[in-house]
């Protein structure tokens, strides 16, 4: 059971008193969320619950600068407020963006997906591969792969041969349409094909490898996807909606990234810092649509995001120096630094945690600050943050200390709402899942 925490006067959101289904998205939800939705998004309903506390209007733009996949922008167009993402991750952004591009007419995108799908299906037929035979008909040294550089960049059997194969000439038939409105959507429906049915992929939440598909009939299950996205698009006018994109941008640095617009609210959910790659839960997609070509692109792209895990972390970095002055991060990385010698621990990342640790909270601070120029004065924030026990079991209170850091910036404090809790037995304490309410005075 969670309470729901206020900590100063405001209406906040009404929870459920349990946990059950809170960051599920609704099945009436499902409409342009779901063309694909990753395991950290979070549900359409927290983002209308926010856009109503703020009394959202046409006249107001919503930020989210930690899009993901885009639940906040998508849901604010659908329910009639201007918004703009952005993201770091370059397939998370190009997700998000075609999720909210809605002009493209179903009739035509369902007539070029179903000559696609021909062309495929009589390509495999004539290479002998079928895309309904049985994997173990197949002959393997005939399949197409990867190239080398790209092949060690995905996770080890998150894809059979065959179904890799199937999709690679699959994927050749969309890029013919390459520079046409169509292309977008058809790489978007393959994506989500490929992560949720054609791969061995498996998110729970963190992603791994599960049980391999036998069989997989790659081309009908990107045509469902389409035709998925065909549903949603007969069902809307997309000129009764108002302006949505996601830019490919470093929220640590987003002065000049807004071209002058100013932002009425923020709802986002940055990383916490947990650990996480945030790269690999989009790796696969990330390598065959070509938005990761090597390990020196992944490694360009991991330097644009916050520092969340010691594989992400570079000699260079120094966004720690925003929380110099922040006892509460200080006081966390000396206690995380003082369990590591008491444990006894030595290796290079485990050294490295407490200087994370102080980089994550840097890079927010970095955030929280470069945001004032784009904000309207009586601006708000919600911010979705986890605490975190990944490092050495020391207890960080994200959502605490992300708070004093934006009052120390100069935001109000509005007030804490806990979204989740869930009990960690590692720590044997209860860890919150909370919205960090603040307000810019101007
Ligand atoms: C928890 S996810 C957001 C999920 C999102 N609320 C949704 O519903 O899909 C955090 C996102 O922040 C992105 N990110 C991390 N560092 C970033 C940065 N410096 N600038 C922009 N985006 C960043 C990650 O790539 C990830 O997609």
């Amino acid at each position: 059971m969670v309470d729901h925490m206020q900590t100063s006067a405001g209406q906040a959101p009404q929870y459920e008193s349990s946990n059950g289904g809170r960051n599920k998205l609704a099945v009436e939800d499902r409409a342009f969320h779901d063309w694909y939705r990753f395991v950290l998004s979070y549900p359409a309903h927290l983002v209308r619950e926010y856009l109503m506390e703020f009394c959202m209007s046409e006249k107001d733009v919503v930020l989210d600068p930690f899009c993901g996949t885009g639940t906040t922008v998508v849901e604010s167009k659908l329910q009639g407020i201007q918004s703009i993402g952005l993201e770091a991750n370059r397939f998370a952004q190009f997700a998000g963006n075609v999720k909210v591009d809605w002009a493209v007419n179903a009739e035509v995108l369902r007539d070029r997906a179903e000559s696609i799908a021909s062309n495929a299906a009589l390509r495999l037929k004539n290479q002998g591969i079928p895309d309904s035979a049985q994997d173990s008909e197949i002959k393997r040294t005939v399949l197409q792969s990867l190239p080398e550089e790209q092949f060690p960049l995905i996770l080890k059997n998150s894809i059979n041969p065959t179904a890799l194969h199937k999709s690679l000439v699959l994927l050749s038939e969309i890029d013919r349409y390459n520079g046409q409105t169509v292309h977008k959507y058809f790489r978007l429906a393959f994506a989500n094909a490929l992560v949720f049915k054609i791969s061995n992929l498996r998110f729970g939440p963190e992603v791994g490898i599960g049980k391999p598909r036998s069989h997989v009939a790659v081309i009908d299950e990107w045509l469902v996807e389409v035709e998925k996205m065909c549903g949603d698009l007969r069902q809307i006018d997309p000129t009764a909606y108002p302006f949505a994109t996601v830019k490919l941008v470093d929220s640590r640095d987003i002065s000049t990234a807004l071209d002058g617009t100013k932002i009425s609210a923020v709802i986002t959910s940055p990383p916490y810092p947990n650990e996480k790659d945030y790269t690999r839960t989009t790796r696969l997609e990330s390598v065959l649509l070509g938005f990761v070509k090597d390990r020196a692109d992944l490694r360009s792209m991991k330097k644009t995001l916050l520092r969340s895990n010691t594989r992400g972390v570079y000699r260079e970095d120094d966004d720690d120096k925003f929380v110099e002055h922040i006892a509460k991060v200080q006081s966390i990385a000396e206690q995380i630094e003082a369990k590591r010698i008491e444990l006894g621990k030595t290796s290079g990342f485990e050294r490295m945690y407490p200087r994370l640790t102080k980089l994550y909270f840097g890079g927010m601070a970095r955030h929280l600050k470069d945001l004032q120029s784009v904000l309207k004065p009586g601006a708000m924030l919600a911010y979705v943050v986890g605490d975190q026990a990944s490092y050495l079991r020391v207890m960080i209170r994200t959502g605490q200390i992300l708070e004093q850091i934006g009052v120390d910036l100069g935001y109000e404090k509005v007030r804490i709402d806990n979204f989740r809790t869930r009990y960690s037995t590692a720590t044997k304490d209860w860890l919150n899942e909370e919205v960090v309410v603040l307000r810019w005075p101007g």
